[in-house]
């Protein structure tokens, strides 16, 4: 199992949203967030330079899939969410140990 985790624009949320449904994913968290990265927020949006880093509302979506759709899923955020500008995000994939449905003790895959 891998978890993946993606940092995106907030306006792109409902249309990734909709093609995660179509792909059938088993459960998605999403997160209001803010963060930059290497442009440290400035060239995106300038506000004022009282503060040292400009941070910028991001929704993160966190999905844990079985290991042979992490590939899909990946595409799908990219082909979803890309502008082409700065700041469109980045998408972490990380290892899953093992995954607990909490009503039934169902465990690992079968539990996603
Ligand atoms: N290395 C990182 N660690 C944790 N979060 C990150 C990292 N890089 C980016 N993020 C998160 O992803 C969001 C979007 O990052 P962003 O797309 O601006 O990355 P970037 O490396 O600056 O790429 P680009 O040059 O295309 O803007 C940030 O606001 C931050 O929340
Ligand atoms: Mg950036």
């Amino acid at each position: 199992m891998k978890k993946i985790e993606a940092i995106i624009r907030p306006e792109k949320l409902e249309e990734l949203k909709d093609a995660l449904h179509t792909a059938q994913v088993a459960g998605i968290t999403l997160s209001q967030v803010l963060g930059c990265g290497q442009q440290m927020g400035w060239t995106e949006h300038y506000r004022s330079n009282e503060v040292l880093i400009n941070v910028l509302p991001k929704v993160e979506i966190k999905i844990v899939v079985d290991d042979d759709k992490v590939e899909d899923i990946v595409k799908i955020i990219i082909d979803t969410t890309r502008t082409g500008e700065v700041g469109d995000g980045k998408i972490f994939v990380s290892d899953i140990i093992d995954c607990i449905r909490i009503r039934t003790g169902d465990r690992g895959t079968a539990a996603l």
